[in-house]
């Protein structure tokens, strides 16, 4: 009976944390990034496991040695997090790892303490959690931080598994029983490329070998269902979201399935590491054709770089405010990119210059910048060690310090604060640059009526006046939010016109951050996100904002009514209705009948399956052209004709032969054709009938045709 009771207690909570509103909304959350391993040793008796002993080192004197961190240690360290005001932590891939010693080309002794060397994705790796490689500390980890209002976020690595050429030679196991290796691989779970060559060329990119590392074959039925079955677990653990690790060397119309199985299996939220320099990148055009249309989001590294040359390299604030505006031009869901400056895998900012007011500039912009923010574990202590200039592993350093009264762990609280806060502005709203030079960014962002205006000075000797600001906070005296935290004080704004109040003139001190809010009471639902931003009929989606009433209204996906799950005041979830698929605008209305703004929803026409096309003998193109794939179905394009409508560009390995993996309707009779983008946009159509293709109802699926004349 006790059993029973505590079985009922245990489901009843399970049911609560799967109905936790934002579940698909992160734009409120502050994501705090952390490399497991260098955090906090909460459990000494994983330290030095039987099955991979020697990988540990207790002196913390080979960076590429585990030293101890885990699982336990986030757990026990989740009130710090709790009071720096993040609400997200994203862990390092926490499955499995290889459990041999890799030695570099120095014979010094490698292990996967990063956790991007997998074995077994179905399984947790026994450093971070227990030597039975059980979900125990996993799960109690989630439940803590659930607990404690904390979402946990999965670092996943699908492309690869482990070095290809020693070690244990790529192995992948499938909850402990052998699948294949990189040297043993009869059934094609993997690709047999040489290393990647070319990182502009898109073949080479999802095809080829990431830095030696064991290249995973998603259009593989097999591949394809152990590695959704095994995120499916880890949701079940509670992962509430998952960064993906190198989206761009992951085939990229796999993921588009992958995104659809994981949102089917529960409210998630995505975000992929597509690596690049900034938008004038070759592929950058690709980068927000995915973003755009996978319903997976992106680390914003095109910002990142801005940010890194501007706040530690001493270039002009317009570098972010080019980045900004070239991005927010192309990104359909600019709110969702996730933006960041320091990482695993980059220096510390700390490391290219040793200034603490600019690495807490730095932080205040990103807190308060559109896309939503991830702070690197240790930059709230300044956190740093400078050995060959910072970079990997330099970067993974050993957290020393837990420190919650330094400048930064009180910026960040603030302005985590402010972005979970009932003011939306930061989370939802359009961004603005208000005052601009060398030194100084005065940027506004704004949802409906709720504003946040944020002014940065970086220089660290000239203070700046600043006259002719204007803003669309109301008239009115504002106090800096950050109560002078940076150097900031009040300003006084003056009644203007069209939205443009102007400001009294005010001196912004040297190296001062000041941010001005406004709060607004919605008059009509506000609606500021959804999530995910593609699916089929039947799949719960979340619509957050503010002002929907606390009685249930209604919501209409075009004109037609999806069924409400869950209404509150910021937040309703609804199940995808029964219609044709396209793109749609869905409006919520209040239970009185007013009606929101309206946001896009891609409604697909069924689940989504691995397909991959092959054209033969496709038209003659030059350098510059491209075959694509158009059909039928929103998944097709609808017959697109454009770089961005219809699918591709395809691949030429075996040029005149062109082929693509994509991601189409299971169980849906297709209807499709290629045609040729020529370089200047001109289309050639391949003439006769439309080809025709039932998509599977599972697996993966294979068509080819010859192109026709
Ligand atoms: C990118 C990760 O961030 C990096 O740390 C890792 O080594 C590679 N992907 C391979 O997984
Ligand atoms: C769009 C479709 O109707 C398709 O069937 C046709 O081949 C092309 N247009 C080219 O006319």
């Amino acid at each position: 009976m006790k059993t029973m009771q505590m079985w009922f207690r245990l489901a009843a909570c399970v049911v609560l944390f799967a109905s936790t509103l934002y579940s698909q909304d992160f734009k409120k959350h502050v994501i705090y990034q952390v490399v497991t391993d260098r955090f906090f040793n909460g459990d000494t008796t994983n330290d030095n496991p039987p099955q991979s002993s020697g990988l540990f080192d207790s002196t913390k004197t080979n960076w590429q040695l585990y030293w101890g961190g885990d699982l336990a240690g986030l757990q026990q360290k989740m009130s710090y997090l709790k009071g720096l005001g993040v609400t997200a932590i994203w862990i390092s891939p926490a499955v499995d790892n290889i459990n041999l010693n890799i030695p570099d080309g120095n014979g010094n002794a490698t292990a996967p303490y990063h956790g991007y060397a997998a074995r077994d994705f179905k399984r947790i790796e026994e450093h971070f959690g227990d030597v039975n490689n059980t979900f125990a500390a996993f799960d109690s980890f989630t439940s803590s931080a659930h607990s404690n209002g904390i979402k946990v976020i999965l670092d996943f690595a699908p492309n690869h598994t482990n070095d290809a050429t020693a070690g244990e030679f790529g192995s992948l196991y499938d909850n402990g029983t052998f699948v294949a290796a990189c040297n043993n691989d009869p059934n094609g779970i993997f690709h047999h490329n040489p290393d990647i060559g070319d990182f502009n060329d898109r073949y080479q990119l999802q095809y080829y070998t990431l830095e030696g590392l064991c290249d995973l074959n998603q259009e593989n039925a097999t591949t394809d269902a152990y590695l959704k079955a095994a995120l499916k677990q880890l949701q079940q653990h509670g992962t509430d979201a998952f960064r993906i690790d190198a989206v761009k060397h992951v085939t990229w119309g796999w993921e588009y399935s992958m995104a659809n199985s994981i949102f089917n299996n529960a409210g998630s939220f995505l975000y992929g590491e597509w690596f690049q320099g900034g938008t004038g990148d070759d592929l950058y055009h690709d980068s927000y054709k995915f973003a755009n249309k996978s319903g997976i989001g992106l680390l914003d590294f095109p910002l990142e770089v801005a940010i890194r040359d501007v706040f530690a390299s001493g270039n002009a604030f317009s570098e972010i405010d080019n980045a900004l505006a070239a991005e927010n031009a192309n990104f359909i869901w600019q709110n969702d990119l996730v933006t960041f400056f320091d990482s695993h895998d980059l220096p510390r900012l700390l490391s290219v210059n040793n200034n603490t007011n600019r690495l807490n500039e730095a932080l205040a912009f990103v807190l308060a910048c559109r896309g939503i923010p991830v702070i690197y574990y240790g930059d709230e202590q300044y956190l740093h060690n400078d050995t060959n200039g910072g970079g990997d592993p330099y970067n993974r350093n050993q957290m020393t310090s837990f420190s919650t009264t330094t400048t930064a762990y009180t910026l960040i609280n603030k302005l985590a604060t402010l972005r979970s806060g009932s003011n939306d502005a930061l989370a939802y709203g359009s961004s603005q640059q208000r005052w601009l030079n060398n030194d100084v960014y005065i940027f506004e962002r704004k949802f409906f009526n709720d504003v946040v205006l944020t002014a940065i000075n970086k220089s660290d000797t000239t203070g700046y006046t600043i006259s002719g600001l204007n803003t669309a906070l109301p008239a009115g005296t504002y106090s800096d939010y950050l109560a002078a935290l940076l150097g900031g004080s009040s300003i006084t704004v003056n009644n203007g016109t069209g939205g443009n109040n102007p400001v009294s003139t005010f001196t912004l001190p040297a190296h001062a951050v000041a941010v001005w809010q406004f709060t607004s009471t919605a008059s009509a639902p506000e609606v500021g996100s959804i999530g995910p931003t593609v699916g089929q009929p039947g799949m719960t989606v979340t619509v957050a904002g503010k002002g929907f009433g606390s009685t249930t209204g209604s919501v209409l996906v075009g004109a037609t009514a999806g069924t409400v799950k869950s209404w509150s005041d910021s937040a309703i979830t609804f199940t995808i209705p029964s219609i044709t698929n396209a793109v749609y605008n869905v409006t919520l209305k209040n239970s009185g009948g007013t009606a929101s703004n309206t946001i896009q929803l891609t409604v697909l026409t069924a689940k989504l399956i691995p397909v991959t096309f092959t054209v033969n003998n496709a038209t003659p193109t030059s350098p510059g052209d491209y075959i694509f794939l158009t059909g039928n179905t929103v998944e097709l394009g609808n017959w697109g004709t454009t770089f961005d409508t219809a699918v591709g560009p395809m691949l030429d390995p075996n040029y005149p032969n062109w082929f693509l993996n994509t991601s189409m309707p299971a169980g849906t009779v297709i209807q499709f054709k290629f045609i040729k983008i020529a370089a200047n946009g001109a289309v050639t159509w391949e003439g006769g009938v439309n080809h025709q293709y039932t998509v599977p109802t599972t697996g993966t699926g294979f068509v080819t045709v010859n192109w026709q004349n």
